[in-house]
């Protein structure tokens, strides 16, 4: 039997329309779709979006715990990539759903590394998908870039104060992973007179997207969960 093909699927942030051709057609025909859960309880926002697609397909959900320790988290990547393994040496073919781009600050990138160990680069293929900050760009019209202007796109750290000099020096900064620090980040934002220089974003193509330019107002919101913040100057 010769082994199956794997497919790194990006499926958009959240709009099914936004899902390329290309990925609604690997999705349909593979054999055996791997989807990501961050806990046991939560429905796996990835099979939500690819769900009309699936037609009865078997699904496997694969639990990747929302941890920092690096130890423990590998030992879940590395079991899920034994698991998908298995089925392309039964001759199956493997989708793993991931959401906006595969290559875009994904948890994907430690199961490709633990495949690569695995099985031949040829048979590992990664479809790009629409990210999470395009499609918040797209939504209020807003340019990221033109001719010689800088982006930098940052995961908001710990220390939100680390911010400061790359919102002084890029032209536009695109914030992910704002979640519990959004206060924080406002307090900055405001602070160095950037407010009205930016938007936010949350949950942005599903049922409860949200957008705003009055980021003073957000304070307390408790809104920072599944949300950007696009500075542009
Ligand atoms: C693990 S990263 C995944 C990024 C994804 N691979 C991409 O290409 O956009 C998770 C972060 O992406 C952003 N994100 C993902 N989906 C989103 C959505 N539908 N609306 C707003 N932000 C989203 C948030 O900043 C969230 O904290």
């Amino acid at each position: 039997m010769t082994l199956g093909d794997f497919y790194g699927i990006g499926i958009g942030p959240g709009d099914p329309e936004l899902l390329t051709l290309k990925a609604a057609r690997i999705i349909k025909e593979v054999d055996v779709i791997f989807v990501p859960k961050a806990g046991i309880k939560e429905e796996s926002m990835a099979l939500d979006i690819a769900r009309p697609l699936l037609d009865g397909k078997r699904v496997v959900e694969k639990v990747f715990p929302m941890i920092k320790e690096t130890e423990r988290l590998e030992s879940h990547w590395r079991e899920a990539a034994l698991a998908i393994k298995e089925e392309l040496e039964k001759g199956s073919s493997v989708g793993f759903l991931t959401i906006g781009d595969p290559l875009t600050f994904s948890t994907y990138v430690y199961l490709l590394r633990c495949l690569r160990e695995m099985i031949p680069e040829e048979k590992i293929h990664t479809i790009p998908g629409v990210t999470s900050f395009n499609a918040a760009a797209s939504l209020a019209n807003l340019s990221l870039a033109q001719r010689d202007e800088k982006v930098a796109i940052i995961p908001v750290p710990d220390e939100v104060e680390n911010l400061r000099p790359i919102l002084e020096t890029f032209d536009t900064i695109i914030l992910m992973k704002v979640a519990k620090r959004l206060d924080q980040v406002i307090n900055l934002l405001e602070e160095m007179h950037l407010t009205q220089h930016s938007l936010f974003a949350s949950h942005v193509g599903l049922k409860d997207e949200y957008l705003t330019r009055n980021l003073t107002e957000l304070k307390g919101s408790g809104r920072g969960y599944m949300s950007i913040i696009i500075v542009r100057k």
